[in-house]
């Protein structure tokens, strides 16, 4: 048995087995940048309140730094013993530059340090996210502009319903990846909080400076209670809660790509940089990153489901459960920004089989303009709805298609059906009438193409 670095009041030390079992440094390095530019600016606070003379922080500034580059250079050597990485560089410092090294730890907390640091690095990520989610927005824009005039069946309970442009489609998603971002920006604000000078949980009778710190590192505001500093965990719930949504989306647009993959739709040419062979089926190509991405949606929603039960009726103030919160932290950042790296090729290389599409489009998902038609000839809604029913039925049942049925035989079903009628059975023409704001009509598609191209250039 033997006592990590911290002696307090043991005698005696602690079972190899919970040494092992409560080291952290195998995931928590990961936060060592952080934690070496949180005790930068604690050592730099030191000194302007007189705890630190010029010279020893300057060794200690000096000494942090290059304990930074020893483990850039996967130089620094970890061991169980010292739990986390706060200890690893704390104990570094110590063999460094000796006594003067027990001066940095004046005030401050372990329990404190994390939460910097945790803040610190989303404060990063939530940038490198919401970039990912503009290099995709901008791709689902080129997509957007290539596809106008590709007319595509639109579904919903996965059966055809009406005409859209397939830019409309693309624009669906920068729409929900803009939500996205909105999200990340907005939790941003509840990240940007310093939480140095907490200390434990009660704050400190040391006159630390709190706004000296806050500029030093970039923070906007300081937290005003110190229990609530050490104890909360929002801002990681809301990034894995952001990350799953996010995640959500991915694996909607990945569904349709897998479904348009598909012999039976057959709507997209030559997605083969994103589709593997089978070792068994020669004439296989199956999309794979496509249905990875929806699948990693899975892990996603785990590290929520994990972090929320983590933090659940956990006593005030910080509890080591805490510790747990990390590798499902970094695992949904890791998750989605790689899934959004990827994604962003393939939606770059989809190209759709235009005439496939036509071809495989039921005339009927013209029903509704006729019923609308028949509206503008004033007739009741439900009625109008009723008469196309039963020229769908008459139709179905004599396997006819529009260019097989004259006007008289519409005319037996209303005779509000007139000359002009037939020219409307057009599913270019029943998308360019959608022109009510936020329809499908290429007129609105390109309008919005252009708003968007506006924000996203800036
Ligand atoms: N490794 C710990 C964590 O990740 C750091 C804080 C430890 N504090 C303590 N009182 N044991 O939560």
């Amino acid at each position: 048995m033997t006592r990590p670095v911290i002696k307090g009041i043991f005698k005696e030390g602690l079972h190899e087995e919970a040494i092992r079992f409560s080291a952290s440094h195998e995931f928590d390095r990961k936060l060592y940048r952080y934690d070496i530019r949180g005790s930068i600016a604690w050592a730099k606070m030191l000194k302007k309140i007189g705890i630190l003379n010029r010279i020893e922080l300057d060794k200690i500034v000096g000494a942090l730094k290059r304990i930074e580059k020893n483990i850039d250079t996967g130089k620094f050597l970890f061991n169980d013993n010292l739990e986390d990485i706060h200890m690893h560089i704390e104990a570094e410092l110590k063999n460094r530059i000796g006594l003067i090294a027990k001066k940095l730890h004046t005030g401050r907390s372990r329990n404190e340090q994390v939460a910097l640091d945790e803040r610190l690095y989303c404060r990063d990520k939530i940038k490198e996210v919401i970039a990912s989610l503009k290099k995709l927005q901008k791709v689902l824009l080129k997509k957007t502009k290539e596809n106008i005039d590709v007319i595509i069946p639109g579904y919903t309970h996965l059966q055809q319903a009406q005409p859209i442009s397939a830019g409309h489609y693309f624009l669906a998603y920068v729409e929900k990846f803009a939500r996205d971002i909105e999200r990340l920006l907005e939790i941003s604000k509840r990240v940007d909080v310093l939480v140095m000078g907490s200390s434990a949980l009660a704050g400190t009778t040391i006159n630390v400076d709190r706004n000296f710190l806050a500029r030093e590192l970039g923070f906007k505001k300081l937290s005003p209670n110190s229990l609530d500093a050490v104890s909360d965990r929002d801002f990681v719930i809301e990034i894995i809660f952001s990350s799953a949504l996010i995640g959500m989306h991915l694996s909607r647009l990945a569904e349709d790509i897998v479904i348009w993959k598909s012999i039976e739709f057959d709507y997209l040419d030559n997605l083969n940089g994103f589709c593997t062979g089978s070792s068994l089926m020669p004439q296989k190509a199956n999309p794979d990153i496509a249905e990875l991405v929806r699948g990693k949606t899975a892990r996603l929603y785990g590290n929520l489901v994990q972090i929320l039960t983590l933090m659940k009726a956990l006593p005030m103030t910080y509890n080591r459960d805490m510790q747990e919160d990390k590798e499902h932290l970094f695992d949904s950042v890791d998750t989605v920004l790689r899934s959004l790296e990827v994604f962003t090729h393939l939606i770059g290389s989809l190209k759709f089989k235009k005439d496939n599409i036509l071809m495989r489009m039921s005339e009927f998902v013209l029903a509704t303009d006729i019923a609308e038609y028949l509206v503008n000839k004033k007739m009741a809604f439900r009625d109008a709805h009723e008469t196309v029913g039963k020229i769908v039925c008459f139709m179905m049942d004599n396997k006819k298609t529009f260019s097989d049925m004259t006007l008289q035989e519409f005319q037996k079903f209303s005779k509000s059906f007139d000359k002009k009628f037939l020219s409307i059975l057009n599913v270019n023409k029943s998308v360019d009438a959608r022109v009510a704001y936020g329809g499908t009509s290429r007129k609105n598609v390109r309008r919005e193409m252009k708003n968007w191209e506006k924000r996203l250039s800036k």
